[in-house]
């Protein structure tokens, strides 16, 4: 049987069109995902919307929408940006689904009737933007630290989650699971908040209508998160023979300002669900304008799809990828993203082909039937080392170190022409272009996980011999 891999990544909140921001956790599953399927893994890889709760039910009013009518727009942007995105995902979960609520409904029953869930009082403070309960010492100056704004104060009666209840299991847990966060750095964040006592939490919300009914009191709907984390149960289709098969999941790819949730909260249900754990929690950074989150709240936002349809996909892919560390926040500006085009696609990878298939044209070659022998050691050593180094980057998901290798190869290529110059057509030069064609063939498939539709470009012209340019200079 075929070793299996679930991989998720968040559900955005369909409250404005997605921006270049979203892009980069997609991306990095995508790799991921596509990496795992090519090394023969059964793999499960979704994504999709987080469609309820005040946030939500607030963007819908203000457009003057049902909220229905308006997520099921607003989805839709979200979904076409990941097919010109290329993302492979064999799920796209919306939380208004049927299929979701049942799941939820059945879930927060369970916990429930294990007496995990008592009524009380809540008071305190909140921010739309997050859907997120603070406390007033982790505000800045009475504003959210992630969306500048002030929280409002919330007091209702509500149901709690015992998620104190858990505070040590879930200690325990974070120390003991070498790989459970990833980078390590995000798990001594989470330890330390972990020192002061864990509050319960309110799961339920009196004056949202917008949500999941609550099963104990149908007046009530239930905390928007609590709604959301379970997408990772009805996408595997809980509690059925897919979901036997798929959980634990082996990689939730989450944003720094959701780590919380998806170990604290997230941990603490499935404790109480007496379930395994996600293997790996691994978390990205921001990427910034000007150090700033890039953010539709904070209004800074770059149209993903007006950048594609300008440059291309794989140009994009390659820049989140490439440029923008996989762990910490990254700058996006349109001068380094033409740089790295340049220098990289168009001179780079882009030149090499081109000059292969040139030397190779005039020699009346091309790459023979699948992977040819190659003779020359230099060449083999450094894709044997090309091979290596991207192995170890992807175990520790170090996305642009991966691709760092793939461009030392391809300068290694360069010189080598250089050094040989097949264009004397001297004795042994055909075997050069020969060894040079089958490199490039092992480049291609590098490249495949990162820039499918580039390496399926590189494939067809090293067979068919006709050469087109990959990336056109700016
Ligand atoms: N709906 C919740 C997630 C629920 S998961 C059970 C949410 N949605 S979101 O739309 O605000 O964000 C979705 C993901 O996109 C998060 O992981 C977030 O970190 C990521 N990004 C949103 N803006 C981003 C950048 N500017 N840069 C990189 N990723 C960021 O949170």
């Amino acid at each position: 049987m075929k070793k299996t891999f679930f991989i998720s990544t968040a559900i955005d909140y369909p409250s404005r069109k997605p921006h270049l921001g979203h892009c980069l956790e997609r991306l990095q599953a995508d790799v991921i995902a596509r990496y795992k399927r090519e090394q023969g893994f059964d793999v499960h890889f979704s994504i999709g919307t987080d469609e309820h709760g005040q946030k939500i039910q607030g963007y819908a009013e203000k457009a003057s929408k049902k909220p229905q009518d308006f997520v099921d727009e607003i989805s839709g942007y979200f979904k076409e940006l990941w097919k010109v995105l290329n993302i492979s995902n064999d799920d796209f979960i919306r939380t208004t689904e049927k299929r979701h609520q049942k799941v939820v409904e059945e879930v927060v029953q369970k916990i429930y009737d294990k007496g995990n869930i008592y009524e009380g009082k809540y008071k305190g403070l909140y921010c739309i933007d997050c859907e997120t309960y603070y406390l007033e010492k982790d505000l800045e100056n009475g504003n959210c630290p992630v969306h500048k704004k002030p929280a409002e104060i919330v007091e209702e009666d509500a149901y709690f989650f015992k998620l104190s209840k858990y505070q040590k299991q879930i200690i325990k847990q974070i120390k003991e699971n070498e790989n459970y966060i990833i980078p390590a750095s995000r798990k001594n964040e989470i330890l330390n908040r972990l020192k002061e006592p864990l509050r319960d939490l309110s799961i339920t919300r009196k004056t949202v209508s917008w949500g999941i009914p609550f099963p104990a009191d149908k007046d009530l709907t239930l905390f928007v998160w609590v709604d959301a984390l379970l997408n990772y149960f009805t996408t595997i289709n809980y509690p059925g023979a897919k979901f036997k098969k798929f959980w634990p999941a082996d990689v939730h790819v989450v944003g720094k300002d959701i780590t919380w949730h998806h170990i604290v909260v997230w941990n603490g249900l499935l404790l109480s669900l007496g379930l395994p754990l996600p293997k790996t929690i691994l978390v990205h950074g921001y990427i910034t304008v000007d150090g700033q989150k890039m953010s539709k709240s904070l209004g800074n936002v770059v149209d993903p799809v007006e950048l594609i349809e300008k440059y291309g996909v794989d140009p994009v892919r390659y820049f989140l990828l490439r440029e923008i560390s996989p762990f910490e926040d990254g700058d996006f500006t349109i001068e380094k993203f033409e740089a790295r085009y340049n220098s990289d696609l168009a001179s780079g990878l882009g030149n090499l082909l081109a000059r292969i298939l040139t030397l190779a044209s005039n020699n009346n070659q091309c790459l023979g039937v699948g992977h040819p022998n190659i003779e020359n050691k230099g060449l083999k050593k450094a894709i044997g080392l090309a091979q290596k180094g991207y192995k170890q980057a992807l175990y520790s998901f170090k996305f642009n170190e991966a691709l760092g290798t793939i461009w030392q190869l391809i300068s290694f290529c360069d010189k080598y022409i250089e050094q040989e110059r097949p264009w004397e057509e001297k004795q042994g030069s055909k075997q050069v272009i020969a060894d040079l064609l089958a490199t490039l063939a092992e480049i291609a498939d590098l490249l495949k996980p990162f820039l499918p539709e580039t390496s399926e470009k590189i494939l067809t012209q090293l067979k068919s011999g006709k050469s087109k340019p990959l990336f056109p200079r700016l």
